[in-house]
């Protein structure tokens, strides 16, 4: 499963550091080339020759040992790697990730690396626990960094819980299975997302605007990506960034701006998932200066006109091999609802969000959502993390395509 991948071990202080020989083993034996680059500190707890001798490779734990090629070797590791792997990931290099600290080769490649990187946390239960440690877990997982998280039990401090660095041999297993098996499922395929809100300008300083964070879009945008695609990612004003090299953001502020990238792309795009919840009117006129308070009115009265459905468009123009995935977002009659949008839209399959599910919608990190296929058929899911559920939707496209 590993043939032919490049991959950077990433070692840091800690007694889990003992198993980490045994994960590259593991790595090599799947068919992987595999560098490490070590703290100081994570040498206190193995030793070069053994992850010399185990990784065959030299081990990079200074970054300015005379023996490296030339200067900048965290550059030329990082342009070499398919993906890191850092494991143990300690608290100090878990925070010093989240805060862009490069004070040490492992962390300068890390920040140097625009690539895929697994973490496997391992740690005290309490240090886990820790308020800042979760919160540069949260920062860290929102920024695309894949954590595979510590098991419980007896840790090396004779303290029961969580904080256990996973074993060798799952850690392998659920990289493959979860990562690696699904890398080129759309190799040489062009994804068009729609993202995040739209604005509709009122006046010089007011908009009609909306909750979502785009947090959904962008999950979907990362996985395809990771699995190959070319995303073009055409998103509303959110907080977030894209990550991942396949990505192109292209910014917009209204439904009309929306529209118009969109159709633009689609027809060069195999597939189209529009997760945007886009603004359905706006304000007839715009002013351009601030509207002032009327002396006289305690009322306001703002025209609104319908914008285009971006979605109903892009089903009128879809062709025989293009893909087309909507989402809806209901409160009531749900299926009923997301089916009238399905058939009305031309869709392939719709994504049902129902805001009446505790977890689910505008700007949670989790999401409970029901496919609804053209076809009649309904799958119910369960409360996921938004890239689980990326995951899920990028899952039923590879299977209803023919790619
Ligand atoms: N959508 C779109 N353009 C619009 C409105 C919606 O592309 N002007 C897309 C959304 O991105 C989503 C789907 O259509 O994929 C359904 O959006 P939703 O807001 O649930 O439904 P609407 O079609 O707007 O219908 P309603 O607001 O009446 O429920």
């Amino acid at each position: 499963m590993l043939r032919g991948k490049k991959i950077i071990v990433g070692i840091t202080g800690g007694i889990a550091a003992y198993k980490t020989p045994i994960l590259i083993r593991l790595l090599i034996k799947q068919g992987a080339e595999v560098k490490v680059v070590a703290t100081k500190n994570a040498m206190e707890f193995t030793t070069t020759t053994t992850l010399e001798t185990v990784s065959k490779n030299k081990v990079y734990n200074d970054l300015f040992a005379p023996t490296n090629e030339y200067n900048t070797e965290h550059i030329a590791l990082a342009d070499w790697a398919d993906f890191m792997i850092i494991a143990p990931a300690s608290a100090n290099c878990i925070g010093k990730m989240a805060s862009g600290i490069a004070d040490d080769a492992l962390s300068t490649l890390v920040l140097a690396f625009n690539k895929p990187i697994f973490l496997c946390p391992a740690m005290n239960t309490n240090m886990f626990n820790h308020f800042s440690v979760q919160e540069n877990m949260n920062k860290l997982k929102n920024n695309g960094i894949i954590f595979i998280e510590p098991t419980s039990g007896e840790l090396a401090c004779g303290v029961e819980g969580k904080g256990r660095m996973e074993e060798p041999e799952n850690i392998v297993t659920y990289i493959t299975s979860q990562h690696i098996a699904s890398y080129g499922d759309f190799e040489n395929k062009s994804i068009l997302i729609t993202a995040g809100p739209t604005y509709e300008k009122i006046d010089a300083v007011r908009f009609i605007g909306n909750f979502s964070t785009g947090k959904m879009g962008y999950a979907l945008a990362e996985e395809f990506a990771r699995r190959g695609a070319k995303v073009t990612l055409v998103s509303g004003p959110t907080q977030l960034s894209v990550h991942h090299p396949n990505i192109t953001k292209i910014s917009i502020l209204s439904a009309r701006e929306m529209y118009e990238a969109a159709t633009i792309h689609f027809p060069d795009s195999d597939v189209a998932i529009l997760s945007a919840a886009v603004a359905d009117f706006r304000p007839e006129v715009t002013h351009n200066e601030k509207i002032k308070k009327s002396s006289d009115s305690q009322t306001m009265d703002i025209h609104l006109v319908q914008n285009p459905d971006i979605l109903a468009s892009l089903g009128n123009m879809k062709k025989d091999n293009q893909l087309l995935i909507g989402f809806a977002l209901e409160t009531n009659d749900e299926v009923a609802n997301a089916q009238k949008k399905l058939t009305k839209k031309n869709l392939d399959f719709i994504v049902l969000n129902s805001l009446q599910d505790a977890g689910a919608g505008f700007g949670h990190d989790t999401n409970k959502v029901s496919f609804l296929y053209k076809e009649g058929k309904i799958e119910h899911g369960c409360l996921k993390s938004k890239s689980e559920v990326a995951k899920d939707i990028a899952d039923r496209v590879k299977n209803i395509s023919n790619f």
